[in-house]
């Protein structure tokens, strides 16, 4: 099958491509580069990697003549604190050039359109935990969070009464091999690289705060599976399970059999209290189910890591 991967290049979207592969698809891949990598993609495959915006004149007209049945949309300005900092950088590549892709893809044989939004976000500080796909009781807290809110609600209409369904995916807090251990985001890997180098872990806040750790293989079977059924779906991918900071840079600890207990710092400005997604929607509408549990996928990390 031909299909569209934006953000291919990406810690996640680099996942989803080597397991579409596997599955003999033939890929068009787009990439910037803003934060992807061309070492995420060191892998053989039917694929083309075109390293540009996906929203770009250029682009744009490939995807019209490739001629694509499903298009996976991971690219996006995928850091809380830039669209904090650079709100209109955000909106550019998270609303506009999004906007511009799907006028695409509606005007052409393309049957299906996934895109991950953030559970993490879009729900503000929840009211209710865990979280379903229908509590919408306080706004996101972040640029980031409103432009994935805003492009939900663009995909639902700009899709009505089209033959492009939808699969919206919001996301919970996503780990695994690839993620940038030097990043702002990506606690598990940031907290074993350091545990690695000998090095304490720095915690924002008490460490109370929860989230919910979702293995990256875990999403990708959600995304491919949500990718097969014709019906448009909105559904939260977490496990459902709440760790605070403190549990897990706990657990890292005794893996590591470090001695190092964390640095605690002042806590960054709108992080949220608590977040953890119920998945019940997604379990019965996909069949799908995580199957890594937190200490198995922190191995993987580790063993990514590992020189
Ligand atoms: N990692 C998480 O915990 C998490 C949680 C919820 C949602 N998400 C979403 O999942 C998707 C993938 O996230 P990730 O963690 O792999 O982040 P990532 O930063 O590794 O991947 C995003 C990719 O998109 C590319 N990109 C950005 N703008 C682009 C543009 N205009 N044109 C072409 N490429 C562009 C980047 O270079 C990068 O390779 C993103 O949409 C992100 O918002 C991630």
């Amino acid at each position: 099958m031909k299909i569209i991967v934006t953000g291919g290049a990406g810690f996640i979207g680099s996942h989803l491509v080597e397991s579409l592969l596997k599955d003999g698809h033939e890929l068009l891949i787009f990439d910037n580069f803003l934060t992807g990598k061309k070492e995420n993609l060191l892998f053989d495959g039917n694929f083309r990697l075109v390293e540009d915006n996906f929203g770009s004149k250029d682009s744009l007209s490939l995807i019209e003549d490739f001629d694509p049945e499903v298009c996976f949309h991971l690219a996006a300005q995928s850091s809380v604190v830039v669209s904090v900092q650079d709100p209109r950088l955000d909106f550019e590549h998270n609303i506009l050039q999004p906007v511009q892709l799907l006028n695409t893809l509606i005007n052409s044989n393309c049957k299906k359109f996934v895109f991950t939004s953030s559970g993490g976000t879009i729900f503000g500080e929840p009211k209710n935990i865990p979280t379903t796909e229908s509590d919408y009781s306080n706004e996101p807290a972040s640029p980031y969070g409103v432009a994935k809110k805003k492009l939900n609600e663009i995909i639902k209409i700009m899709t009505l009464n089209t033959n492009l369904s939808y699969s919206i995916l919001n996301l919970s807090n996503v780990y695994g091999p690839r993620q940038d251990p030097n990043g702002e985001a990506g606690v598990v890997s940031i907290f074993s690289n350091k545990y690695l180098n000998g090095e304490r872990p720095v915690i924002y806040g008490n460490g109370e705060q929860t989230r919910d750790y979702i293995f990256v293989q875990d999403v990708i079977s959600a995304l491919i599976k949500s990718s097969k059924i014709d019906d448009d779906l909105f559904l939260n991918i977490g496990t459902g399970i709440e760790t605070s900071v403190n549990e897990l840079a706990e657990s890292l600890k005794t893996q590591f059999s470090s001695n190092l207990n964390p640095v605690y710092q002042d806590a960054r400005e709108g992080e949220l209290q608590r977040s953890v997604l119920d998945n019940t929607k997604a379990r019965k509408l996909l069949n799908w189910e995580p199957q890594y549990d937190l200490n198995d996928g922190m191995l993987e990390v580790r063993n990514w890591l590992k020189p």
